[in-house]
């Protein structure tokens, strides 16, 4: 395989990760093949396609003919033995080990033996998904950030298995879409998670022993320290839950208490302040 032999990518989810990388995908001339399960969810994802591009035309990123043109290029399917016209495939489903299993296997089945499959996973070892397959030296980590279309940075996750082909093709095909690949090699919460996780957790820590306020905290990283967004702003934006689990995968993978999530994290979660998404976190969305 080689980059110019990839014309058609199959994205298997197209909710928050999945319609963003079919987006980019389409946006860089490619044929997608956006696979998921219900008709409902496709619609929902290729309506958010279509608002995104209304973005980038309004920021003058986009000409306004050109809409049309990304939208044609991308095809919203839920029957899966369509993705075995894909060149290459990226899987952005639901971050739960049986869903990511299923969704794989069967593309593993589906997809020609010299296609590469990329997971989008954020915390779920890319040796252990690589190992589900019967491709692990043409597997790969691909960790697309949010909002796809708008990040730059693609951190490229390098399984035990990962051939220099695969990792090397990869890399460039993110140069393709106009990102910044990072190479990276599997380890638990990669770069990105093992880095930002116990800043969020920290901070979470100094609410919940009154050394600050939220917006106290958020004030002092984002004046001092030049961060755009405050960690406990942005945890919110992230989602409460889903920053428990990747310090849950931490502290196991790693077997280090200073992974140990903050009790008061914990406790939000268990109340349903799971941020943004539920209307309350560290800061109220009413
Ligand atoms: N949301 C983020 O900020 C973020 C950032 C980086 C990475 N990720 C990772 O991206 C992946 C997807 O996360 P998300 O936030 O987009 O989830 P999501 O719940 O928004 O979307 C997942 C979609 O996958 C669909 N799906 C379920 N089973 C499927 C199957 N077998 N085939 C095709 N589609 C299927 C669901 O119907 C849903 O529409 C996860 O692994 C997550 O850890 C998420």
């Amino acid at each position: 395989m080689t980059i110019d032999s990839i014309k058609t990518v199959a994205v298997l989810g197209a909710g928050t990760m999945g319609n963003g990388i079919a987006h980019v995908f389409a946006r860089a001339g490619y044929y997608v093949l956006l696979r998921d399960v219900e008709e409902r969810f496709l619609q929902r994802g290729m309506e958010t396609i279509g608002k995104n591009l209304d973005r980038e035309i309004k920021k003058g990123k986009l000409a306004e003919n050109e809409k049309g043109t990304v939208l044609g290029r991308l095809k919203p399917v839920t029957d899966i033995a369509a993705i075995a016209a894909a060149d290459f495939a990226v899987e952005a489903v639901p971050e739960k080990i049986d869903l990511k299993r299923a969704a794989l296997m069967e593309a593993d089945r589906l997809l020609r033996p010299e296609v590469i499959l990329a997971s989008n996973t954020s915390s779920i070892s890319v040796t252990a998904l690589a190992a589900l397959t019967k491709r692990p030296e043409k597997f790969v980590g691909m960790h697309f950030m949010n909002p796809v279309p708008v990040m730059q940075l693609v951190e490229v996750i390098r399984a035990l298995q990962t051939s220099d082909e695969t990792f090397a093709l990869t890399m460039q095909l993110c140069e393709k879409l106009g990102k910044k690949p990072v190479a990276v090699n599997d380890a638990p919460g990669f770069v990105s998670n093992r880095v930002l996780m116990p800043l969020i957790n920290e901070a979470a820590f100094c609410v919940m022993e009154g050394v600050a306020t939220p917006e106290a905290v958020d004030a002092v990283m984002k004046m001092g320290m030049n961060h755009p967004m405050g960690p406990l702003e942005l945890a919110d934006f992230i989602g409460l839950d889903v920053c428990l689990h990747i310090l849950d995968v931490l502290h196991e993978g790693f077997g280090d208490s200073k992974y140990r999530a903050c009790p008061l994290l914990r406790k939000m979660v268990a109340a349903g302040w799971l941020g943004r998404k539920s209307g309350h976190g560290f800061y109220s969305y009413t």
